[in-house]
């Protein structure tokens, strides 16, 4: 079976001072996460799409899908207090609810990257039914300085450096296996759920995203992804 996971568990804090966490702002008319659910809804090949939210945010997200999606596949699913929680949360969602095949995959999304092509979700889910864990990526741009303490630690070849989007897509049975084997330090202080399969040995392969597939983060996002969809119409 295929899955589609939306990471909608986050408080967007890094937005600033707004009444709600930042996939539920409004671009363009909707919500920033309707705008990437309708992506997903376009591809047929879902089983079954999970919208995973924060607690507190649970009918708030259910009378969104139902105001603007009208696909059963859809369902929202409660997340946890870090990514890689809310993401094991909508794992147990799909294995109460679906079982598990050892050929099951998910496709991972954040719900503030609304300008994913159906090529990018078509290339994770081609890669996913052959590798054990993708990532979505683009060549980095700018030179990349790593660190500490307001001193250089390396500048890393930029022809090997690529900044990391999402989607990231992975075989269910590896994904749980490779997050069972963690540490509880690990778990709680790993951001990126590709790192979850590289810590246990496994290759993650490499998708080709986009740059206009960026993560609303800012303010100043917000205002690019609003003349994006200007120019656009
Ligand atoms: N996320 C999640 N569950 C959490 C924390 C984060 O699903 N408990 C998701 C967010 O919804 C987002 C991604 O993980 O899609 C992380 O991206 P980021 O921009 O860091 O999101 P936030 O944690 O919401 O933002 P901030 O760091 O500004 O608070």
């Amino acid at each position: 079976m295929i899955y589609a996971q939306i990471l909608a568990g986050g408080k967007g804090t890094r937005m600033g001072n707004v009444p709600m966490p930042k996939q539920f702002l409004t671009l363009a008319g909707k919500p920033i996460l309707i705008h990437t659910v309708e992506k997903f809804v376009l591809e047929s090949r879902f089983d079954a799409i999970l919208v995973v939210c924060p607690a507190d945010w649970l009918s708030h997200t259910q009378d969104l899908i139902k105001k603007y999606i009208s696909d059963e596949r859809v369902h929202v699913v409660t997340g946890g207090s870090e990514r890689n929680e809310t993401l094991m949360k909508g794992i147990d969602y799909i294995q109460e609810n679906y079982g598990s095949h050892d050929d099951d995959i998910v496709v991972t999304h954040d719900p503030v990257r609304p300008f994913i092509t159906q090529r990018i979700i078509n290339d994770n889910i081609e890669a996913a039914l052959e590798h054990p864990a993708v990532d979505t990526v683009v060549p980095a741009i700018d030179t990349i300085v790593q660190g500490t303490e307001g001193k250089i630690d390396d500048i890393p070849v930029r022809s090997t450096m690529y900044q990391g989007q999402t989607p990231q897509s992975f075989n269910i049975k590896t994904l749980v296996e490779s997050y069972n084997a963690l540490t509880d330090a690990q778990k709680e202080t790993l951001s990126d759920s590709c790192k979850i399969c590289l810590l246990a040995g496994q290759e993650v392969t490499l998708v080709r995203g986009e740059n206009y597939n960026f993560k609303i983060t800012t303010p100043y996002d917000l205002r690019v992804a609003s003349a994006l969809v200007e120019t656009r119409d």
